[in-house]
């Protein structure tokens, strides 16, 4: 692993950081692919934002930018950026001059969940729930507990991601990717407004679709849905788009949506 922190080579952080201490900053991970960072506006600009959500100060984009092309050694391989307030007294109030801390790592490209299954990935439904709030939805904030206990929920390893439902049992998410489903000729995703993550991947999804003239919506998602939709995928920053083959052991509808953009995907 190849670490900066504030710039300097180190791998170790203050033990007040707030993003140690409560979950107080946000992350990026991101997919270096033949030496270039994958939809890396895309990623600077949701820090940005949550950063801005947050009242972080957000890291300027230049240093970041030099930041992950000095970590990332090799071609293909991973930058994980975590931004959080900084270091503080104990207690939660946010401190009004706190420096934020940056890290940037860079991590062997992985072996992707859905690898050990090429025909199509395998998933299933998590019991865990998604909490709503709405100050928080949208951001890829440190605060990950949920998603944790989800993924502990299985260790079968053919299975390469768990569903997640909100409180009211509608669709959210994967535990670290976002969901596709067609239906018809329309592709829809949850609305992450209450919960879930903005994924960059998903927002690259829904721009392609609008480019191609593809009617592309956010919508309340049932279940049950995906088992009517005519193809199913799961997207994140590493995996592009998962074709879904099989959820709680259901054979779904299999398309070609999610294949022809990751052919678009390979090109950028
Ligand atoms: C909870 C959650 N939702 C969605 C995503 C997908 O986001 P992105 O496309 O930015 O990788 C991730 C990625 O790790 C995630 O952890």
């Amino acid at each position: 692993m190849n670490v900066l922190v504030n710039g300097e080579p180190a791998t170790t952080i203050d033990v007040m950081d707030r993003g140690l201490q409560y979950g107080d900053g946000l992350f990026e991970t991101i997919a270096m692919r033949k030496g270039r960072p994958r939809l890396l506006a895309y990623h600077l600009e949701r820090l940005a934002e949550g950063c801005n959500r947050l009242g972080i100060a957000s890291p300027d984009a230049a240093v970041l930018g030099r930041e992950i092309a000095k970590t990332a050694t090799a071609p293909d391989c991973v930058v994980k950026v975590i931004v959080t307030r900084g270091s503080s007294g104990r207690g939660y109030r946010p401190p009004t001059n706190a420096a934020p801390t940056r890290i940037v790592a860079a991590f062997p490209w992985p072996v992707l969940a859905g690898e050990r299954t090429p025909d199509g990935a395998r998933l299933r439904f998590c019991d865990t729930r998604l909490s709503s709030n709405t100050r928080l939805a949208g951001l890829k904030h440190l605060g990950r507990l949920e998603q944790v206990l989800a993924r502990g929920e299985w260790d079968d390893e053919d299975i390469a991601e768990g569903l997640m439902l909100d409180e009211a049992g509608m669709l959210v998410c994967g535990t670290q990717s976002n969901l596709f489903v067609l239906a018809g000729e329309e592709l829809l995703t949850p609305r992450v407004d209450r919960c879930g993550v903005a994924g960059v991947m998903r927002r690259a999804v829904l721009e392609w679709a609008s480019r191609r003239g593809m009617a592309a919506r956010e919508v309340a998602m049932r279940p049950q849905d995906l088992f009517a939709a005519a193809e199913v995928f799961v997207t994140n920053a590493l995996i592009g788009a998962l074709p879904v083959r099989e959820l709680d052991g259901r054979v779904l509808g299999r398309g070609t949506i999610a294949v022809e953009f990751n052919r678009w995907l390979a090109q950028v």
